[in-house]
């Protein structure tokens, strides 16, 4: 789950991720990383751990770090919530495997006119409610693929 700080929308995307793959029992390794370092070391965003703790979700643990091009060699998709973000992932690797693991993570929801999960830094607390309503559908899409695509549970 990649944004452009780490600290608003790709760790809500991977808290709320991590919480739905514990409860189907899925054996899948979920991070977050931003573009930029700017916010490294630092919890998210305290209007973002707040309107997660909300909806039940807890990602008081998570720090913020900046992508690598490891990254993209080491996941098997890389999520970007904005085009910005897709476009600067895209800049890290001239590896046609690597850029075809980057995707929008609203291309998952297929009824999504606005392909890209806004910013919510500069806006108010609405803004991260609506953060939090998109990345909740996106995820429950990507668990739904994840359970139809049997090699992730933990059965074996
Ligand atoms: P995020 O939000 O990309 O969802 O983590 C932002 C965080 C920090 C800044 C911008 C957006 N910033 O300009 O510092």
């Amino acid at each position: 789950m990649v944004c452009l700080g780490n600290i608003c929308r790709s760790p809500l995307a991977e808290g709320i991720l991590r919480n739905k793959l514990l409860s189907e029992g899925l054996n899948v390794e979920v991070d977050s990383a931003g573009t930029i370092g700017l916010h490294a070391g630092e919890k998210p965003d305290q209007r973002m751990r707040k309107t997660a703790l909300s909806f039940g979700v807890d990602i008081e643990d998570l720090r913020a770090r900046q992508v690598t091009k490891d990254d993209l060699k080491n996941f098997d998709v890389i999520y970007a919530m904005d085009k910005s973000n897709y476009s600067n992932l895209l800049k890290l690797t001239n590896v046609e495997i690597e850029r075809s693991k980057v995707r929008l993570i609203l291309d998952e929801v297929e009824d999504s006119n606005n392909k890209e999960v806004p910013d919510p830094y500069f806006g108010d607390e609405q803004g991260f409610i609506d953060v939090y309503n998109l990345l909740d559908r996106a995820t429950d899409k990507i668990i739904e693929k994840l359970k139809s695509n049997g090699k992730y549970d933990n059965k074996g």
